[in-house]
């Protein structure tokens, strides 16, 4: 772990584990915090700010997400940046403003729409046709990392034949923090694989989603290849990582809360709640970066210019202010919104599309078996990405299938 956990050593745990107890004691004594959570011990020296912060609390992470002209992102260029390329998430102003309304254009309500139907809810379906019959399986391989896979793979337009491929290059990317000459790797091939797909494009149209961000035009400006393949990158870690955590989470939820999933089971309109509550209670993106642009005070605290700011999601969706129990998973609770999806203007673009995904992955396997039970302790682990790496259970076929 980071040295960088100050003097509060006494009660640091190791965060990857269990980083709750911390955060709860951060957020009674200290949510503006001059220090960091994240381990930094193997990342490049001058990547690494000597002024790093860290806020707890739910209003100061609120607060820090809507006010981007002086908490930027512009250094995610100097860090994911040279992985993914220049990418929305480093943006501001005009250019993000722009640039978001572009590829918020593959995104609208009415794609989603089409397809739910057409695309999603089939691929989970058959991926859960293929494990039923087997008594037992580890649904992170055969489930919540292949259903974000497959639909993305699906939404892009990939062609079946390169599925497996596809897998590969966004497994190591998304695992360059393990191998990074496997990650770099994967970065170029992408690169290359995906500038054929856009190439394709240019000379015959098609409806998904690289087709829409080719074609996509607002006042005569249309993004550059370079535009489009940075976003097709980010979307592997922005958009297939996080949905792959946070169904495992959730399901390892229900797991350790048998009462909770034989609700969910029997009541299917209790889905998105347990989703959200899901997001709250383990949330699969823990922690953000920024940069202050110039000094900034946050409840009384003086924060420098030119600091970087870790805006600890996961510890302001456990504010006791907000949420009576917050250390508690309740899918039956009263709702508020939950910070998964970070807020301002870097909100997650694909929230819609994460949430029907899972709803679907939930409906496809609860349709389909039945006596769903942990087969083995597992636990929930890692930072700022979190989820158990492993989820073997046994099941039952379950004798009907609904949909
Ligand atoms: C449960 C699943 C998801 C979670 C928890 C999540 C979380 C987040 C968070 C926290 C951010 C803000 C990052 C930052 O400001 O530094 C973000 C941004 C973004 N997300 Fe998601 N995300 C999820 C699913 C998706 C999906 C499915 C897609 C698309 C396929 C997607 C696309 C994006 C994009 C493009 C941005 C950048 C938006 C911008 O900079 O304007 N996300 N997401």
């Amino acid at each position: 772990m980071t040295n960088s956990i100050d003097s509060d050593d006494s009660i640091a745990p190791d965060l990857a584990r269990d980083p709750y107890a911390f955060f709860a004691h951060k957020r009674s004594t200290e949510p503006v915090w001059r220090g960091t959570i994240m381990d930094t011990s193997a990342a490049p020296p001058e990547l690494v700010s000597t002024e790093e912060w860290t806020l707890f609390d739910f209003d100061s992470v609120f607060s820090a997400f809507r006010d981007g002209d002086v908490f930027a992102s512009e250094f995610y260029d100097n860090t994911i940046g040279l992985v993914l390329g220049s990418t929305i998430l480093s943006m501001h102003g005009k250019q993000h403003h722009d640039h978001r309304s572009l590829v918020a254009k593959a995104f609208r309500q009415s794609a989603l729409e089409y397809w739910e139907p057409a695309l999603i809810d089939p691929i989970c379906d058959q991926l859960i046709d293929e494990i039923k019959d087997d008594g037992g399986a580890d649904l992170i391989q055969a489930l919540t990392f292949e259903f974000p896979t497959r639909i993305t793979a699906a939404l892009l337009g990939l062609p079946q034949q390169d599925l497996e491929l596809f897998r590969r290059l966004s497994l190591d990317l998304i695992s360059i923090s393990e191998n990074i000459e496997a990650g770099l790797n994967a970065s170029v091939e992408l690169g290359a694989y995906f500038q054929d797909q856009v190439n394709q494009r240019r000379k015959a149209s098609t409806e998904d989603i690289i087709g829409d961000l080719v074609a996509a035009e607002i006042d005569g400006e249309r993004l550059t290849d370079e535009a489009i393949i940075s976003f097709l990158r980010l979307l592997l870690p922005a958009g297939l990582e996080t949905t792959y955590r946070s169904s495992s989470n959730l399901l390892y939820l229900l797991l350790t809360h048998p009462d909770q999933l034989d609700a969910v089971q029997k009541d299917r309109d209790l889905i998105p709640a347990a989703i959200e509550e899901g997001l709250r209670y383990e949330t699969p993106l823990v922690s953000v970066p920024r940069n202050t642009t110039r000094e900034v005070e946050v409840h009384g605290v003086r924060i420098p210019e030119g600091a970087q700011v870790n805006l600890c999601m996961g510890s302001a969706n456990r504010d006791e202010s907000r949420w009576p129990d917050a250390e508690v998973f309740d899918i039956h609770r009263d709702r508020k919104p939950h910070i998964s999806f970070a807020g301002g203007i870097h909100s997650c673009l694909g929230l819609n599309l994460a949430r029907v995904e899972t709803r679907a992955m939930l409906t496809s396997l609860f349709d389909r078996v039945t006596d769903l039970e942990l087969a083995d302790d597992v636990e929930i682990v890692g930072m700022p990405f979190r989820s158990p790496t492993q989820l073997p259970v046994t099941f039952r076929a379950a004798a009907g299938i609904a949909r």
